[in-house]
């Protein structure tokens, strides 16, 4: 596949970098505020409950030196200090609660909307390479996960950060041995718990993995359960997947004795420094270096480091996974855009609709050319019909005509503008192309044909309705107009989804018309119907019809007909039929429009 080397993207896409650091960075970029206050928030509530043992410390002092007889009264301060800390702690704590809310909302709308808009300027080629759903899912994993680190940054490392600090602070105002103790302990403990959790990735990204297989084995049973029933396969589909759930079973059961393993770690390590500072702490106060109080308060500061500390393995884990899903979807989604705008492209006017193909070359994979120096000029209101067999190029000819593909050399110009130095859009907005299985949206009927033309009255609906035959059916339905189409028009028949993609163009009315099959899921009578409609519709402008079904493009002005990328016949239909060449035989064997086997049964 053709990659344009340096790193291009469309000119109004947002320009999202792509490596996954930066790519967090720029979506946080313009919640700087927000992202200070959660500090300062969080700062307010980890002080909060980190000063407790240090008021209780305070307090304890007060106790054993106690020498009036009002106990409130000669520890007013330090138990002021101990209500204070607690509202310091209940406030922040809970604002810190609103701005998640606030501003997590807001991040979540802000990364889907960024990499949708992205997205939304990729070629052809890249969506057909990508599944729909994948792609959706990829967009909102990823803005998940942005939110989620976010907060396991603002609302666990930096909280952690802050206590672990300062205790230690504190702990080495009350004796430095027992500061660095602790000091100690936290540096292996982070060190170990961040090794631990790289070493268990494999096994929890393994169970995600084996989760989501059983997950897709289950929808494809559930999707398929009219054909379990059909053959009163119900055994059989629980046999089968209890395999897949067996082996999940298995995969859980290794990470989570992992993760057990772990949990010895930090119990152990736990129960180390609790003893330890007990130990070294009576020492001290045996030996008259602390107080009481300080004694408590050393035990105090160690629990809360313990209850900190326990789950940060986890949380490493975490880490790692929303780093994953964000590196999965920027790699995925942030790629350069293959077709963009040139820097000076102009918009495309078009007034005569001509179109010539100048030495076109282009392969949509290096080895194989579809056309390999391709000539042409269709001349302005020229109808022009395409004929040759499956896989001859015509559907690549209007492909290339609408710029979904680039050649890679030559030029396709219209009006003698070249396409590819023109704005996409406006090429666009001029270009009609009826494919041929047209795919709707799942929004209803009106909306469907008001696509063509988005400021459309109801009436001029209906009449676009109308002339494309599509009016009948759709008064038919209950809803009429309103009714919806189901996921890609699934609701309609091939025949009917066509006749909405007829409609939705002859509204659009564009000066040039491609047609890929228009047609061919019709039967013959509502076809010939149409293509009176279609005829009239076409009036002046430029258009080329793509059909295997020869009578509908035998009385177009000019016939091309290709074979292997090559134009091997031109001209119109009874001048061919005097060649006695290609169309000839072609027309021929369809006897005037019908294929053979048709013939015969008639
Ligand atoms: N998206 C694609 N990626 C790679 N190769 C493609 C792609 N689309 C078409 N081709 C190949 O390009 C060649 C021309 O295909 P094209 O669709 O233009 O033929 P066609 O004349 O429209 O055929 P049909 O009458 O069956 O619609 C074929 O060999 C086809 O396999
Ligand atoms: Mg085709």
């Amino acid at each position: 596949m053709p990659k344009p080397s340096p790193f291009q993207r469309a000119k109004d896409a947002p320009s999202l970098p792509n490596s996954t650091v930066k790519f967090i960075l720029y979506c946080l970029a313009r919640f700087r505020g927000w992202i200070m206050l959660m500090m300062l928030l969080e700062i307010g509530q980890a002080t909060g409950s980190i000063l407790v043992p240090y008021a209780i410390k305070a307090i304890m002092d007060g106790v054993a030196h106690l020498s009036g007889t009002n106990v409130l009264e000669s520890l007013r301060e330090p138990l002021l200090l101990l209500v204070g800390l607690n509202v310091l702690e209940i406030l922040s704590s809970r604002a810190s609660g609103a701005v998640l809310i606030i501003m997590g909302t807001r991040l979540r709308k802000n990364t889907t909307k960024l990499l949708y808009s992205y997205l939304q300027y990729h070629s052809p080629r890249y969506f057909g390479s990508h599944f729909a759903g994948g792609l959706a899912h990829r967009i909102s994993e990823t803005a998940t996960s942005v939110n989620h680190i976010t907060w396991l940054v603002l609302c666990d490392f930096w909280p952690v950060l802050i206590t672990f600090s300062v205790s230690v602070a504190l702990l080495l105002n009350v004796h430095q041995g027992l500061g660095l103790l602790v000091a100690g302990w936290v540096f292996s403990y982070v060190s170990f718990s961040y090794w631990l959790a790289t070493r268990c990735q494999p096994y929890a990204q393994n169970y995600a993995a084996v989760r989501s297989l059983v997950n897709g084995k289950i929808v494809d049973a559930v999707t398929n359960i009219l054909n379990t029933k059909l053959f009163a396969r119900l055994d059989f589909e629980r046999e089968f997947l209890n395999d897949f759930l067996e082996t999940e079973a298995e995969t859980g059961r290794r990470t989570f004795w992992y993760m057990e393993r772990i949990r010895w770690f930090q119990f152990i390590a736990a129960a180390l420094l609790k003893i330890g500072i007990v130990y070294y702490a009576l020492t001290l106060w045996d030996s008259g270096l602390i107080s009481v109080g300080e004694f408590t308060m050393s035990m105090g500061l160690a629990l809360l480091i313990i209850s900190d500390a326990r789950n940060l393995t986890r949380r490493f884990l975490e880490l790692f996974e929303y780093v994953g899903n964000i590196a999965n979807g920027v790699e995925t989604i942030v790629q350069a855009h293959e077709i963009v705008d040139k820097p000076d492209a102009v918009p495309l006017k078009i007034s005569r609709g001509r179109i010539e193909f100048r030495n076109v070359c282009f392969a949509y994979d290096e080895n194989k050319a579809v056309f390999d120096g391709l000539n042409v000029v269709i001349e302005s209101g020229q109808r022009v019909g395409l004929v040759g067999f499956s896989g001859s190029g015509k559907s690549t000819f209007v492909s290339l005509i609408l710029r979904n593909f680039e050649p890679q050399s030559g030029q396709i110009l219209i009006d003698n503008m070249d396409i590819q130095q023109v704005l996409i859009d406006s090429l666009h907005e001029q270009v009609s192309l009826i494919p041929q299985d047209p795919s709707l949206f799942h929004r209803s009927l009106k909306e469907n044909i008001g696509y063509g033309r988005l400021n459309a009255d109801a009436e001029a609906i209906a009449e676009a309705a109308r002339l494309a035959h599509a009016d009948e059916f759709i008064q038919a339905m209950p809803e009429g107009y309103d009714a919806l189409v189901g996921e890609r028009g699934v609701k309609l028949s091939g025949g009917q989804r066509q006749r909405i993609a007829i409609a939705r163009v002859m509204l659009k009315d564009a000066p040039i018309l491609l047609l890929d099959e228009a047609t061919a899921s019709l039967d013959s009578i509502t076809e010939k119907a149409i293509q009176e409609n279609l005829d009239r519709a076409m009036g002046r402008k430029t258009v080329i019809a793509i059909a295997h079904r020869l009578s509908t493009i035998a009385h177009l002005d000019r016939i091309l007909v290709f074979n292997q990328g090559r134009i091997v016949e031109d001209g119109g239909h009874e001048q061919l039929l005097a060649l006695q060449g290609f169309y000839y035989r072609l027309w021929m064997m369809q006897a005037g429009g019908f294929l053979p086997e048709e013939a015969e049964s008639l």
